[in-house]
């Protein structure tokens, strides 16, 4: 049977480093509070020339050189991404620019955190319909860009990054076994950023507030931890897969608290939930690609291995799937 596999990773971070301490010089919060409540020491966040883009496109780069690809090799460009610096064209478009991967089409989705997991799903599909397409899934984001870097309730979460995978079609028992999205529209007040407002003054909202991350953070926390497990044990049933055998969990790295909750739920060996938001925050989008990245570098990842990704974000949308490295 063929299935899309993953041929190779990257991930890039910006150099900058903002830890707790700076945090405390400019908002009402202590290196404890965030720690305990967040897991969260530091963040990066970009500067010139790291732009979503552009941090993008080095991910993909790096990506392609351990798939042993050349851009041109690339049939199809998935950014997960939020926070691209420009509205139109799409982030996948600049991307393909950067890269010179003239043989691609391109698109962005924004599924906010679950964007990544949202593009996996994707480019599945249309390596089942074309099992010799390259894909590059990447999931970028600028958050600091669109942090409200005066509120302390949701400053001290965010950071910027991005993570890539090349994915294309392979007959055996490797690859994608299951995937599963949800979505619930009805929750977006919950967590929304406002887009730029109209220059039609009679549609500029009454309640706008700036271009930030807003959120209900208790409310998001509660939902975050019940959905993901709930997709976790559908893509799980639906292959019936037995917890135990999954050898890595790559899970959206919101916080630790809710990483920890969503582990004694699912009853995996906390050992195998891969976490490093304690390096990075929230990168939405970009959290899982990088954990995979790093995770895959690190030598956590073996042929054969089971490996389960999920996510949750804004909208809401959420998320899981099931792969066989
Ligand atoms: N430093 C110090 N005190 C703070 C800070 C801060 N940075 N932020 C809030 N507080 C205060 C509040 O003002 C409040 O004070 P009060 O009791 O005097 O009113 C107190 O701390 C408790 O505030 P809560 O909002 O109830 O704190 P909570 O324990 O819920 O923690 C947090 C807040 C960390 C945001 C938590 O709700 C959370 O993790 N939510 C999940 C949100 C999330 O991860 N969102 C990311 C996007 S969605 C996703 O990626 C899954």
């Amino acid at each position: 049977m063929n299935r899309a596999i993953i041929l190779g990773t990257g991930s890039c971070l910006p150099k900058r480093v903002l830890t707790n301490s700076e945090l405390e010089k400019m908002v009402d919060t202590s290196d404890e509070w965030i720690t305990v409540r967040t897991g969260i020491k530091e963040r990066r966040i970009a500067g010139p020339g790291e732009e979503t883009s552009k941090l993008a496109a080095e991910a993909a780069r790096r990506a392609l050189k351990t798939a042993d690809l050349a851009a041109e090799d690339i049939g199809l460009i998935i950014v997960g991404t939020m926070t691209c610096e420009k509205a139109m064209p799409s982030c996948a478009c600049l991307v393909q620019k950067e890269l010179g991967a003239s043989n691609a089409f391109a698109m962005d989705i924004n599924a906010a955190c679950s964007g990544f997991l949202y593009g996996m799903d994707v480019a599945e599909k249309y390596i089942k319909a074309d099992p010799s397409i390259k894909v590059l899934v990447i999931g970028a984001e600028n958050l600091s860009a669109r942090t409200n870097w005066e509120d302390r309730g949701t400053c001290i979460l965010f950071g910027d990054g991005a993570g890539a995978v090349v994915m294309t079609g392979a007959e055996g028992d490797r690859g994608v076994l299951a995937s599963r999205l949800f979505s619930d529209g009805s929750l977006w007040h919950l967590l929304h950023m406002d887009a730029a407002p109209s220059l039609n003054p009679e549609l500029v909202a009454d309640d706008y507030q700036g271009p930030y991350i807003r959120m209900a953070g208790q409310e998001v926390f509660k939902y975050a931890v019940r959905a993901m497990q709930d997709g976790v044990a559908k893509v799980l049933e639906q292959e019936k897969i037995d917890p135990d055998s999954i050898s890595l969990v790559i899970p959206h790295q919101a916080n630790i608290r809710i990483l920890n909750s969503l582990t004694d739920r699912l009853g995996i060996d906390s050992e195998k939930i891969y976490i490093n938001v304690h390096k990075y925050g929230n990168t939405s989008a970009a959290s899982m690609p990088i954990a995979l990245d790093e995770a895959n570098r690190a030598g956590r990842l073996q042929s054969g291995d089971l490996v389960l990704f999920c996510a949750f974000g804004g909208g809401f949308t959420w998320g899981a799937s099931v792969l066989r490295w």
